[in-house]
Order: C-alpha cells, then structure tokens, then sequence
C-alpha cells in the first residue's frame, strides 16, 4: 500500500521532469560513422574519416545471447547504440534486447529523446505507460510471443516479466542514444542529494523516509541501469519526423482530414491496443518471385504510431529468397537476425557509390542508413527471418527494379537506354518484365 502510494507520488512528480522533447538531427551526409577515440565535441559524436569506413562499423554480434538477469531486478538490458554501432551516429535509430526472468522488472523510466516499439519474441510481458499532466492516465497491457507495443516519447513506462519462464524483448527507440531517466534513482538517487525537506514536501512522506530512500539508490549499484546511464553523455535533438505536439496523436482511419500523417482519434477513447499489434511471431508466405515476405508494423497496422516517427517489419527469407534492392525514403533501418543467416548490403551515394556488404548470423544486428540502396539475401539452406525496426511511422519502399523499369506509365526507353547505356530493346524487355 505504502509503496503503491509512494509509486503514484512518484509519477505526479514527472510533470517537473518532462518538457521538451524532439528527435535526432537529420544527417546532413550518406553516414558520419562516430570515431570514439575523436576529442571533437559535437552534438552526437565527430565523424571517423569514410574513406575509413567498414561494413563493420555498422554490425553489431551477440544479440541471441541471453543477458544476465541475477539481479536485484530480475532483469538485463543488451543496448545496440551509437557506442556499440559507430554507423548509428546521426542516423535517429538504436535498439536493445531486454531479458526479464520470471517476476524481473525494468523499473519506471523515460526516454527523453525517443519512442519505443517492442516485439515479444519469447515468454509473457506486462508494458504500461502513464500520459502527461493533469491526466496521468495508465495505459496496460500483457503481451505475448509475437506481440508489439508502442511506448510514446517521453511517458513514464515499465515493463514485467509475467510468465513462469524469461521473457525476451526487442525494444527499438528512434534515437541514437535515447537516453533514460529512471525515476525512482532520478529524485532519490541525485548526486549531490537533492535537499530532503523539499522532496519530503514534494512527496508529502516523512523526512527520515526520504532520508532512508536517498541513502538506498545513491548506494545502489544498478547493475541493469550502469551500462545505459554510461551512455548518456552528449546530444540533444531534432526532426525526421515533425516532433509530436502532445502525448500521442493515435491515427483515425476513419477521418476525412487530410493532414501531415493521419489526423488523431479523440483521446478520451484511446485505449491500449491503440498502441499494439500481434502476429509477429507468424511466419510470412514467401512463396513469391523474391522469396520473402515482409510483414509491416507500421502506422497502417498500429494507429498509436502516428507521430511517433518509428515503425518495424517482420521479413521472412526462403533459401535464397531476396530482399531485394531498394530504398526507406524517410527512414533509417536497424534490422536484427532472428533465425538463419543472410548477406546484407548498401550502396553510398554519389561520387563513390561504395559497396559496404556483410554475412550476417543468428544475433546479428546491422543499420542501413536513410535513403540508401539496400538489399537482404538468405545464404542459408533454412529460412532466416529478421526483425527489422525504422525511424518512422511509415518508412516508405521504392524498389529500384519496379521505379526504373515498372513505372506508371513508362518512363521512356529512350532516357533508360542512355541512361544505362545499354540497347533500347533491352531496356524494353526488362520494362515488360515489371
Ligand atoms: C550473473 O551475475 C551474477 C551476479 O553478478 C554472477 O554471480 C553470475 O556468475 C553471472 N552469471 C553468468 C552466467 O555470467
Ligand atoms: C502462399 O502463397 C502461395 C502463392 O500465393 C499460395 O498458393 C499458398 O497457398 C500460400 N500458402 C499459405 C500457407 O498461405
Ligand atoms: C519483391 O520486392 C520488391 C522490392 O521490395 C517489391 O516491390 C515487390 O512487391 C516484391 N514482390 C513480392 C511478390 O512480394
């Protein structure tokens, strides 16, 4: 009771905390891969030298590998940022893989500078977040295997591990280094403290009560919470996406407005599944021309994304079955190999149009910066299959192969036939084909 108490002080209190949020810069360039080891300060991190540049710095191993939950929390969070992937720095997209044993919990926290879009992949997990001043509405829900949930920027939330075994999540956030602010260490755990008569006010509990919570989280060595706080050294952001104007703006589909996005549902009927979406766990039928199958999660399929600036896609592969080339005019793309193993790979832009290209395992994780070219391929003898996260509620796909030759109507062979400097009638077998 107590605590439940002093759990709801506690998320009045964030109104102090939340102000102003926005998302990461646009890039100005292909990709400015962080160089660690630069004194430079800039907002995010200095650019390594491209001519430098590896598909390694975009690669990240290991995400199969449980984390270790004996804790006090129970739970274990596997960050893929800017610090583990060089190759993220100003593109507004990372993730990390939450383990949670029976009962193990992340304690209520916000990201400042991100939305978060989770995928259930094993076991049972409780989600909730709590809307802004004066409502301090709770939203809940449990979730699944195959399940996605959708945390809006800045809302207080926590997840729980529910079921009798661990439960295993793939959290994507739209920000390099979205940074966390866990309340609970936030006001009690300040270095230097802050004055305990205030917050005994402010919490309306008794001095020594204070006191004793001060003396608990400064002392605390938060094991899960050491490896995010660590990263949290730099940036402030803005804009891919236009930053919300208010908690969350669900899609009506039912709306004849036409707006930017997808005109907003009246809040007083948005509810937690507004924000979710099940099935990912379901195989796609790749049998088709490619051999794949890409399953979206996009604002079309989740309403509560619209103004988040984040979606993600389930991609099925059959053995050799292609992704193949194209590009996200409005999203960075930060995929993560569940099953199988697939050749990745995209191309620079203009002069140097270099081939940055990678084998990609179980546990793998790899980015494809905005706007490039790109393509997947299964070079296993099973079918692979990816969860693949992007930095807006509808990334947009432009095949290359259906823009050049399968326009409507045709662009003329004439222009293609200069333009790829190859025979007029080629080009017009190729046109045929699309
Ligand atoms: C997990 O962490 C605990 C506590 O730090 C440690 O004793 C244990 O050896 C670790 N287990 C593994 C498998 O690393
Ligand atoms: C997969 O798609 C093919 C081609 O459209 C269809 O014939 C087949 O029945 C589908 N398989 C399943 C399991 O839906
Ligand atoms: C094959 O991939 C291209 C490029 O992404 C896409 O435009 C096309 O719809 C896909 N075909 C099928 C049958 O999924």
């Amino acid at each position: 009771m107590a605590n439940t108490i002093l759990f709801l002080r506690i998320i009045i209190s964030i109104s102090f905390f939340t102000i102003a949020f926005a998302f990461d810069p646009s890039p100005l360039q292909d990709f400015c891969v962080a160089d660690l080891t630069s004194p430079a300060r800039s907002n995010g991190l200095p650019c390594k030298d491209p001519s430098t540049v590896q598909a390694n710095d975009f690669f990240f191993s290991g995400l199969h590998i449980p984390g270790n939950t004996t804790n006090p929390y129970g739970a274990a969070v596997t960050p893929v940022n800017v610090i583990q992937v060089p190759g993220l720095n100003t593109l507004g997209l990372s993730l990390a893989r939450l383990d949670l044993a029976p009962n193990g919990f992340i304690p209520p926290h916000h990201h400042h500078r991100a939305t978060e879009i989770l995928t259930v992949l094993e076991g049972s997990l409780e989600v909730g977040f709590i809307t802004s001043n004066p409502n301090y509405k709770h939203f809940n829900k449990v979730l699944q295997k195959g399940d996605v949930f959708a945390v809006p920027i800045g809302l207080l939330h926590y997840q729980r591990g529910v079921g009798n075994a661990n439960t295993v999540v793939i959290a994507a956030v739209n920000s390099q280094n979205p940074g966390i602010i866990t309340v609970p260490n936030g006001v009690f755990g300040a270095k230097p403290g802050i004055d305990a008569e205030y917050l005994s006010r402010a919490f309306q509990l008794d001095r020594k009560v204070v006191e004793q919570l001060q003396a608990n989280l400064k002392m605390a060595t938060n094991v899960l919470l050491l490896s995010i706080i660590a990263l949290s050294f730099c940036y402030i952001g803005f804009a891919f996406e236009p930053s919300p104007l208010q908690d969350f703006c669900v899609a009506d589909p039912t709306s004849s407005a036409r707006v930017n996005g997808q005109a907003c549902k009246n809040p007083a009927l948005v509810g937690a599944n507004d924000f979710f979406f099940s099935g990912l766990h379901l195989p796609g039928n790749t049998s088709n021309p490619n051999g794949s199958r890409v399953t979206p999660v996009s604002v079309a399929q989740l309403p509560g994304l619209n103004t988040l600036g984040i979606s993600l896609v389930r991609i099925d592969y059959a053995p050799s079955g292609i992704n193949p080339l194209h590009t996200h005019p409005r999203a960075t793309e930060i995929l993560t190999v569940i099953e199988g193993s697939l050749e990745v790979g995209f191309i620079t832009s203009n002069p140097d149009n270099k081939f940055i290209t990678k084998t990609l395992w179980k546990g793998d994780v790899f980015v494809f910066p905005i706007g490039l070219i790109h393509f997947q391929r299964n070079v296993g003898t099973k079918n692979a299959v990816a969860i693949a996260a992007l930095s807006s509620q509808n990334p947009g796909v432009i095949g290359i192969a259906n823009a050049v030759f399968g326009s409507k109507p045709d662009i003329s062979s004439d222009i293609l036939a200069k333009a790829f400097q190859m025979d007029k009638s080629i080009v017009q077998q190729i046109q045929a084909k699309f």
